[in-house]
């Protein structure tokens, strides 16, 4: 029997990359899992995956900043599988740029699809996470739940080029300590996982051209700066998506049960 056997869970962005890869993991240990993503075809190919391997998924696309999504994204797992235990809010991407050139618009995107559609989604999840724990605890049980927020280095050291990007994350911090506080009586673990330099579509190489938005958003970092990156990682090398996703795990199982408001760093030793 997989460790989250019977555990229903939300992750949102798990179409590719980390998320994908946490989506697989928790599958694979039980959990039923609702995939969303900004894109409909990776979302849909990463249930069929699951499904294919015995797991249970359901996807339910659409931007996390979009108001209507995080109701939405809740339902589904209700409708779907009866109950909520488990929120991963991984959804994001960069918008980098200097500050002097930096837009009020590059600059809220990355409040938005970091911060507030995690406080959103929180917040849509509590009669399933605070007010059903109240009811399990009147009746002398007590479940645990467990709220991952994906942090980033550049929110706990900060990154030239990346103020946005830095000061979301950092802001994803302080409501994952929060939430940890609040709702610990509940029953609800809330930490945060800070990666460094994982392999990914968001880190590849820029030169490839890769965008989001519309072509609006250039993702991936420069060749030259992704070399000088890694020599600066003391395990010497970047991360996979299975590694990064290890750590979502643990704080998603019951091993951690006893850890809260903390921050995890999965980085190869970047920020020690
Ligand atoms: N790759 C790294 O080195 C690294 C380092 C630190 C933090 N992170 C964080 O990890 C998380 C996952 O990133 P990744 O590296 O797997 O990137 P990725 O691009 O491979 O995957 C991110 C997924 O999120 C989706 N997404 C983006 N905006 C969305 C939105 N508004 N609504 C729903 N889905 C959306 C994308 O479509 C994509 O499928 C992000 O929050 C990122 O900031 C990544």
């Amino acid at each position: 029997m997989g460790m989250l056997e019977g555990r229903v869970a939300i992750i949102t962005g798990s179409g590719r990359g980390i998320g994908r890869a946490a989506a697989l993991l928790m599958a694979r240990e039980g959990a039923a899992v609702v995939i969303n993503d900004l894109d409909e075809e990776p979302a849909q190919e990463v249930v069929r995956q699951i499904r294919d391997a015995g797991g249970k998924a359901v996807a339910c696309a659409g931007s996390v900043t979009d108001p209507a999504i995080p109701e939405k994204l809740v339902r589904t797992a209700i409708e779907n599988f009866g109950a909520l235990h488990i929120l991963v809010n991984n959804a994001g991407y960069t918008w980098d740029g200097v500050i002097h050139k930096m837009t009020d618009e590059q600059w809220q995107a990355m409040l938005d699809v970091h911060v507030t559609a995690a406080f959103r989604l929180i917040r849509a999840a509590a009669p399933y996470m605070r007010d059903a724990a109240r009811e399990e605890m009147a009746a002398g049980k007590r479940v645990m739940r467990k709220i991952v927020n994906v942090m980033s280095v550049a929110g706990t050291m900060g990154n030239a080029g990346q103020a946005n990007y830095a000061a979301a994350k950092a802001a994803l911090g302080g409501l994952t300590k929060a939430v940890a506080r609040e709702w610990g009586r509940f029953n609800v673990n809330c930490n945060a996982v800070a990666f460094g330099f994982i392999e990914t579509r968001l880190t590849d190489e820029k030169e490839k051209g890769q965008t989001l938005m519309g072509g609006r958003v250039a993702i991936g970092i420069p060749k030259a700066q992704r070399e000088a990156f890694l020599q600066t990682i003391p395990l010497g090398r970047a991360g996979t998506p299975e590694e990064a996703a290890y750590g979502i795990l643990f704080l998603v199982s019951p091993w951690s049960d006893y850890v809260t408001g903390h921050i995890l760093h999965v980085d190869g030793g970047l920020d020690m």
